[in-house]
């Protein structure tokens, strides 16, 4: 293990197919008034918003709503969100939705009392927080993002081509999580499969990052099979509960902190699918699919004893007879059959890319430098090049 770190994550996760049955206890422990924030309407369809709506009526709740936070929430949204929950003093943000809608809570809960524009001041000055926050709380319906327990929060401003994350700390993490996985068996097939893809992608930007013996290394192989596992059932048959529930408990160990503690991480591909993300408003996941293996064919070299490491323990790559370096390649062929398995989009074409949008893609992407090799600006333009 490297280095000194906190591990803090204040989030109570109550996991299960009765796990809405908590919610009202969680509920009473705020104030009268709620902000019930969902998507685009999918969870009127599945029933879910009757029966939240209950239970804040059943609470006593007043409520306000914002409805219609769209994929890829804008800063025009997150606005509007700030605004209402700020003109109503609410006491809680209630989110139930896929990662879009908790990413926006989270925007809401830091922005609301702001002073000044809360996207200047939080997902482009990267101010630390200096205004008083309201609680959030979160019913998931979508596995992927992990954002149900972290404090991730990823805004998207269209007209000046940027899509920012901006991860705060346990402050801004909501208090509470309902993880039912049946409440995922309605996500769109594309929506599960991007869902899997960006939950595996957030393990491999912790875990290829240092050469140290680190026990969050570990856990993130364990993480990775199981997740891989789960996947090639659930595609087959996306009502196995033991997959979804395997599924979804993985995805929110992928991104609640845990595996990064002791880690540089790396989080290249998120910041090359994000500037891909920017300027497509594609579905992350897959624009996280279409650059990952150029990305990671380009890195290799820099971590081949990573590289094949995760081919011998994720992939079972067996080494007899060969190098390091043709045992990290036969790793990540490996992942890439996996990829066709569970079918995700490995060409940025199909999702409104093109090679008139790289000089835009390039501009927005930031370079990081936990990973095995800082890339070049030649280099990124050469990696959304290969995605096509
Ligand atoms: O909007 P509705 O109608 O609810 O439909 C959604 C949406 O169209 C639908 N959906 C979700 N649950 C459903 C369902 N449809 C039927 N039944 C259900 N049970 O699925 C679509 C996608 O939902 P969305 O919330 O956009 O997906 P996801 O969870 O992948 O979130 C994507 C956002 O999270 C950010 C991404 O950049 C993107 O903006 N991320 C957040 C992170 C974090 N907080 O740490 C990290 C990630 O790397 C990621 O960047
Ligand atoms: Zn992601």
């Amino acid at each position: 293990m490297l280095g000194d770190f906190t591990y803090h994550n204040p989030c109570r996760v109550r996991f299960g197919p009765n796990a809405l049955d908590e919610l009202p206890g969680e509920l009473a422990q705020y104030g009268p008034k709620v902000l019930l924030t969902y998507g685009g309407g999918s969870i009127k369809r599945t029933g879910l918003y009757q029966k939240v709506v209950d239970a804040l009526a059943a609470a006593g709740k007043t409520v306000f709503e914002v409805p219609g936070v769209m994929s890829n929430p804008t800063v025009e949204k997150l606005r509007e969100g700030c605004r209402v929950a700020r003109e109503n003093d609410v006491d809680l943000i209630l989110a139930v939705g896929g990662g879009s809608t908790i990413d926006f809570a989270k925007g809401v809960s830091v922005g609301a009392w702001a002073d000044g524009d809360p996207w200047q001041k939080y997902y482009l000055d990267m101010d630390s927080l200096d205004n008083r926050m309201i609680p959030v709380g979160d019913v998931l319906t979508m596995s992927g993002t992990g954002s149900e327990m972290n404090g991730g929060s990823v805004i998207t401003d269209h007209a000046a081509g940027l899509k920012v994350g901006r991860v705060f700390g346990p402050d801004v993490m909501p208090r509470f999580a309902i993880v039912n996985p049946e409440l995922t068996f309605t996500v769109p097939d594309y929506q599960m499969r991007a869902g899997i893809y960006d939950a595996f992608n957030h393990i491999c930007e912790q875990y290829f990052s240092g050469t140290d013996d680190n026990t969050s290394d570990y856990i993130a192989e364990g993480l990775m099979r199981s997740l891989v596992h789960a996947s090639r059932i659930a595609v087959k048959d996306p009502t196995d509960y033991e997959a979804r529930s395997n599924i979804s408990w993985a995805c929110t160990w992928a991104l609640n902190t845990l595996i990064a503690c002791g880690k540089a991480t790396d989080w290249e591909v998120h910041m090359l699918g994000q500037a891909m993300g920017a300027v497509t408003d594609a579905t992350h996941g897959m624009t996280l699919s279409a650059v990952s293996l150029p990305y990671y064919n380009l890195v290799m070299p820099y971590g081949v004893e990573k590289f094949a490491r995760f081919a011998r323990v994720v992939w079972d790559v067996d080494g007899a007879g060969k190098t390091e370096r043709e045992v990290a390649e036969a790793g990540l062929l490996a992942m890439s059959a996996w990829m066709d398995e569970i079918g995700v989009v490995k060409h940025s074409r199909e999702l409104g890319f093109s090679e008139e949008l790289i000089p835009a893609a390039v501009k927005a992407t930031f370079i990081l430098d936990g990973g095995y090799h800082k890339l070049t600006t030649e280099e990124v333009e050469k990696i959304f090049r290969q995605s096509l």
